[in-house]
């Protein structure tokens, strides 16, 4: 008999989104694959269907999958065409806007900002995008402080940047032993502070652009709610919003944004 190792698998994930209520159809194969040996590694399996048979039986491996499964995202650009989307519409825009009314500040919201790859993605665009005199403030927040204290060393290894253009690695990066260390970038403040997107008022106002991908998906649609309209309320006039691309709004409050880029998940605050 020919066992299928991909049924396995597959079948696995889809136990764990049906308990999870977790979208996972965003995720790399590959990452999942990574992630999902690694906990059986941890409770002593190399087979799929042993591990599900664990998963049914015990809550607290279930938990853990699940934090495997969402809480790191540990690659610079594993997603890159919102930040192409950034760099080549929202950028060019805010700039117009701002020119007009003669100001040259701009503000960024990078919540869930885990190990800090997105706000040091937004301060490289910008800096590549953006006029020297320019400012730029962003906040980054996320609710574990493990991921904070990893994002504000700015330390990666060379497997974290291999979807960068070498070019840009070396602009931005120096080397630390064998990893690289982000530069500080002139002009560009980045603040990385503890957040709780659930329960706590926004951490500021007048933001240009908020993003917050890849993290809505482990919300119910009250925690979803109450955090989009924190948004808006922390968003400038014509704001951008941007969110993961396995995520949607809901409807309660489609009428505070309008889609922008439906493929990138852009919206702009009405
Ligand atoms: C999958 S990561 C997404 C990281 C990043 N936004 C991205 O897409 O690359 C999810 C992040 O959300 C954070 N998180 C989970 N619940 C949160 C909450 N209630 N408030 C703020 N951050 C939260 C986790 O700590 C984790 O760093």
């Amino acid at each position: 008999m020919v066992v299928n190792l991909d049924d396995d698998f597959n079948f696995l994930i889809r136990k764990i989104s049906k308990s999870s209520g977790i979208v996972l159809s965003g995720y790399r194969d590959s990452y999942l694959r990574r992630r999902i040996d690694l906990r059986m590694k941890a409770v002593g399996t190399n087979n799929y269907t042993a591990y599900m048979g664990l998963l049914e039986k015990d809550k607290n491996e279930m938990k853990e999958v699940i934090n495997t499964l969402t809480v790191n995202v540990t690659e610079f650009m594993r997603d890159k065409t919102p930040f192409i989307f950034f760099r080549e519409e929202i950028l060019p825009d805010i700039m117009e806007r701002k020119k007009q009314c003669k100001s040259n500040m701009v503000r960024f919201w990078s919540a869930a900002c885990s190990y800090g790859e997105e706000p040091y993605s937004i301060g490289i665009c910008s800096k590549e995008v953006l006029p020297d005199d320019w400012t730029v403030s962003i906040y980054a927040t996320d609710i574990d402080e493990k991921c904070l204290e990893g994002a504000s060393q700015g330390v990666y290894s060379k497997e974290q940047l291999k979807n960068m253009d070498p070019s840009i690695v070396r602009k931005y990066f120096e080397p630390v032993g064998e990893e690289l260390k982000v530069r500080r970038i002139p002009k560009i403040s980045i603040r990385f502070k503890k957040h709780d997107l659930t329960s706590e008022p926004p951490i500021s106002k007048h933001f240009d652009v908020v993003f917050c991908r890849n993290v809505m998906i482990y919300f119910n649609e009250n925690q979803k709610v109450k955090m989009l309209n924190d948004f808006y309320n922390s968003l400038s006039d014509n704001g951008y919003l941007i969110i993961g691309k396995s995520e949607t709004l809901p409807v309660e409050i489609r009428e505070l944004f309008a889609p922008v880029s439906v493929k990138e998940k852009v919206f702009k605050k009405i």
